[in-house]
């Protein structure tokens, strides 16, 4: 059990890969806190784990960070890994994103990675231990048509991650992100469903990959239990692609 006695936070935990990657955690002996604004998948993925806490909020609420990390710490006298998969999209150009669109998309992607690096770290340094995972996106490097809050918060996340890592590494603290390709989970659903041409849209993205597919959300958690293990000791600030070739290809 790669996880054994390690407490860990997951945010987006109700869904795709934040789900899956909870559950694999779980099997590897990892304490759970589960973290979504969907209280309803929450409780799903409780039932796939067995035993958590689960929290339902917005992760761009400071307040909501700063409990979360807190109940973990009172219950648990630790806190080793904080995933932080929340986020979603919202479509459209530059032209065609709202002020509060654009915020919003900010404010979950963005500000839930920050605002929960925030209040995990200082026990990470106490600790002199600890692995933050965040998500990022191959579109953020290599860019996307009428995406451009989302991409531009994706572009965002690499930075902080990168810098967060420069800042902690001597700390015992690692923060890596992973940037999948297209996954198929809701957020991916919903994303082609806002096209006319849906059918074309997916089957465009499907074959933009190398491997002609989409990803599994359990593949991604394969990369987080990795990032989250000693296995990637020597891993810190490196953006993981894990895109089925569609950054080659
Ligand atoms: N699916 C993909 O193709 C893909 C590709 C690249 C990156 N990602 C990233 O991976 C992460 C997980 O995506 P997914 O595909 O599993 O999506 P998903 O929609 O299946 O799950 C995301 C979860 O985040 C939660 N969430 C969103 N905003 C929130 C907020 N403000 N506060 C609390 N919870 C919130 C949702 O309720 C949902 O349960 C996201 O950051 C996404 O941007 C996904």
């Amino acid at each position: 059990m790669r996880l054994q006695g390690r407490t860990a936070i997951v945010t987006g935990a109700a869904s795709g890969i934040g789900r899956a990657s909870a559950k694999l955690f779980a099997e590897e002996g990892a304490r759970l806190a589960l973290v979504d604004r969907d209280a309803a998948g929450l409780q799903e993925t409780l039932s796939l784990v067995g035993e958590a806490t689960t929290h339902v909020g917005d992760v761009g609420n400071t307040d909501f960070a700063e409990t979360v990390v807190s109940d973990v710490i009172a219950r648990h006298g630790r806190l080793d890994i904080l995933m932080t998969a929340a986020g979603f999209s919202c479509g459209g150009t530059v032209l065609t994103t709202s002020v509060d669109d654009w915020d919003a998309v900010f404010r979950a992607n963005v500000g839930g990675t920050w605002l929960w690096a925030r209040a995990a770290v200082p026990h990470m340094q106490r600790q002199n231990k600890g692995s933050i995972i965040t998500l990022a996106s191959q579109l953020a490097i290599a860019g996307g048509k009428g995406n451009s809050a989302y991409i531009a918060a994706k572009g965002a996340i690499v930075s902080l991650t990168r810098t967060m890592a420069v800042d902690f590494a001597t700390d015992g603290i690692r923060v890596n992100a992973i940037a999948p390709g297209a996954i198929d989970t809701p957020m991916l659903r919903r994303s082609f469903a806002r096209h006319a041409n849906s059918d074309a849209v997916r089957e465009t993205s499907r074959n933009r990959h190398a491997m002609k597919r989409f990803g599994h959300a359990e593949e991604i958690a394969q990369t987080a239990l990795h990032l989250a293990s000693d296995a990637s000791s020597f891993t810190t600030g490196t953006v993981m692609v894990v895109d089925g070739g569609w950054l080659a290809a």
